[in-house]
């Protein structure tokens, strides 16, 4: 939601910024722009409507040399999408710029107390309004832009992370983190900010990584200094991140999410990677391990994540259940948050989350962490605010995810959950222990298995693709373990086609859904070999009597969903548990091969963006 970056030191800064920018578009992409001080002394701002190519054309010819400067690509929450509400928003004097990721939820209180005080506001964004509070701010006091940013925070509520720049300090940068990520490259003699530190990999690799009321001053050949809003210091930790800058390119592939279906073989083997003993087929994964009493003693184990990570987070709970015989529920976090959840000390908390921002989900580890539960966190971004803010956790480690539909990020879920429910039946030394092992050493396969599913069903998905590129409705169905993963190929195929989609545990077709059925409605069928294979079987029939038209996902020895299904689509004949994750790369592709022929902008779907930090 929403990106920023932003860049001080010796080089030219807009090809900094426009390269930060394009990395960071996944985050939001209606309208882009920038704010350079010249070394004339002048604050110019770039801004429109549209994508960051768009920014690019509307600066080209332009004289933008500046060595400092703060750019922004938006994803609208106040405001429609136009050049005006594009930032960087300028104060009314016109010497303070702001660009701003988030919400200011008091912004209409605070607007109206500045209108009092003769404030005028030419956009319709919270975002202004902050601005011009710190120039209110900073005149009213004759103080520094770093007291008036200070002061600033303490009078807004919200969620946000700001940059902001004086046309009369044009050697000093400042950065504030309030609940939305925000970072701070650090180079040699040059610093960078942004909302991802893998959009400035380019440059260093080493991040200092903001905490949440943290107020960065950043000044030309000067130490970073960050304090909070009472001016008391913080401590300035530098990480180093690795990441390599191919991991962040298309790599010959037309869209990422495609090239992202194509990692998964990879993905896989680098989140099993070190987690399954080769010789007795053992988990160890080391956040379990060192935290086993807390693992030995939950009385029940809760899960939150949003869109994607939940539906992982609903096989996970299969996974525990099955595996350890812990209780597991799953929530919405965004519910969970606001429910008033029961949340007792020796409950254990799972926050699922690819980006390791989404609002929801870091609200509900919070809260969770308030309550006196264990949070552990399942996360991909390395350092993410999720990862920070619990106790424990494992990565999925699959790379960046950079297209806007969660494809190798959800398969990497699915299989750290698995990991973990195997580690802690390990550590628990209950009686699973056979079964687990046989899942582990099946697992070390699956990579050469996937990798075989992606050679054999690309073309037959593609010719499936074109006969339903212009169905108006699709259902999917499964169960058991295959009821999320049904859930999951609806999201994908909504959410970058536009078609709708639903996804249905099979045996409740006939409660409601099935009058949906007719000879235009494509019903997606997992039927893969498990205890409620048959019963699948029996709701395929049923459809079919109704002239549904079925493509049944099935094992590749099956014969008899087969021989009932319209069109069929076989994978390799895994374990119950891996299936998800083997079932999923025909339902990515689907999705992905649908939307591009309906000509949809597969990586960058309309009203969406990728990493959702606000509510
Ligand atoms: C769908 C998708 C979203 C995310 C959701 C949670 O393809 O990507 O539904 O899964 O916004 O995001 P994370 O996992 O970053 O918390």
């Amino acid at each position: 939601m929403c990106g920023i970056v932003g860049y001080l030191g010796n080089r030219d800064a807009v090809p900094v910024l426009l390269s930060g920018l394009r990395r960071l578009e996944y985050r939001g992409y209606d309208s882009a722009g920038m704010a350079v001080i010249r070394g004339n002394g002048d604050l110019n701002v770039h801004k429109c409507k549209g994508r960051v190519a768009d920014l690019e054309k509307h600066i080209e010819g332009k004289d933008t040399a500046a060595t400092i400067g703060i750019a922004h690509t938006r994803w609208a929450t106040h405001g429609e999408p136009n050049d005006c509400n594009a930032h960087p928003h300028l104060s009314q004097s016109g010497r303070i710029a702001l660009v701003h990721n988030g919400i200011i939820e008091n912004y209409r209180i605070l607007k109206e107390a500045l209108t009092e005080q003769g404030y005028t506001f030419r956009s319709t964004t919270d975002s202004e309004v902050f601005v011009n509070l710190i120039e209110y701010i900073q005149e009213a006091n004759n103080c520094s832009l770093l007291e008036a940013v200070q002061q600033a925070t303490k009078q807004v509520v919200g969620a946000y992370a700001i940059a902001v720049v004086d046309r009369d300090n044009p050697d000093q940068l400042i950065a504030v983190r309030q609940s939305s990520p925000l970072v701070i490259g650090i180079g040699e003699g040059e610093y960078f900010i942004s909302s991802d530190a893998a959009s400035v990999i380019e440059y260093t690799n080493d991040f200092v990584y903001l905490n949440d009321g943290e107020i960065a001053l950043i000044s030309r050949n000067v130490p970073v200094r960050v304090t909070t809003a009472e001016n008391e210091s913080c401590r300035v930790d530098i990480s180093t991140l690795q990441l390599s800058i191919s991991e962040l390119e298309k790599g010959g592939y037309e869209h990422f999410m495609l090239k992202e279906i194509f990692e998964q073989p990879h993905t896989l083997q680098d989140c099993i990677r070190g987690r399954i003993d080769k010789q007795t087929y053992a988990t160890v994964l080391s956040g379990v391990r060192d935290n086993k009493e807390h693992f030995l003693n939950a009385r029940r184990i809760i899960i939150v994540a949003c869109g994607t990570s939940w539906h992982a987070a609903l096989i996970g709970k299969h996974f525990i259940e099955s595996l350890c015989r812990i209780p597991v529920e799953v929530d919405y976090a965004s519910e969970f948050r606001y429910r008033k959840p029961v949340i007792q000390s020796d409950d254990i908390v799972i926050a699922v989350s690819q980006s390791g921002e989404t609002a929801d989900t870091l609200a509900a580890v919070n809260l969770a962490r308030k309550s006196g539960a264990f949070v552990y966190g399942v996360c991909n971004v390395v350092g993410s605010s999720i990862a920070r803010a619990t106790d424990s956790g494992t990565y999925i480690h699959v790379g960046p995810e950079i297209g806007v539909a969660s494809t190798k990020a959800f398969t990497g879920q699915v299989t750290v959950l698995l990991l973990l429910a195997m580690a802690i039946s390990h550590e628990k030394g209950i009686a699973q222990e056979d079964r687990c092992k046989a899942i582990a050493k099946e697992m070390l396969t699956l990579p050469q298995k996937l990798e075989s599913t992606l050679e054999r069903v690309t073309t037959e998905v593609q010719s499936l693709a074109k006969i339903f590129t212009y169905a108006h409705n699709f259902i999917y169905m499964g169960r058991g373990v295959n009821y999320p993963t049904a859930l999951e190929g609806a999201l994908k195929l909504k959410e970058i086609s536009y078609i709708h989609a639903e996804g249905y545990p099979a045996a409740e077709m006939k409660h409601g859904p099935i009058a949906l059925v007719d000879a235009e409605m494509p019903c997606v069928v997992i039927a893969t070999p498990d205890a409620t294979y048959d019963k699948t079987v029996s709701n395929m029939e049923e459809i079919k009597a109704r002239g549904g038209k079925i493509v049944a996902v099935v094992a590749e020895e099956d014969t008899i969903a087969s021989e009932i299904a319209d069109y069929v689509i076989r994978v390799p004949a895994v374990s119950e548990y891996l299936m998800p994750i083997v079932v999923s790369i025909p339902l990515q592709l689907l999705a992905y091969h649908i939307a591009v022929n309906k000509g949809r902008d597969v990586d960058k779907p309309r009203n969406l963006a990728k990493s959702v930090t606000v509510e």
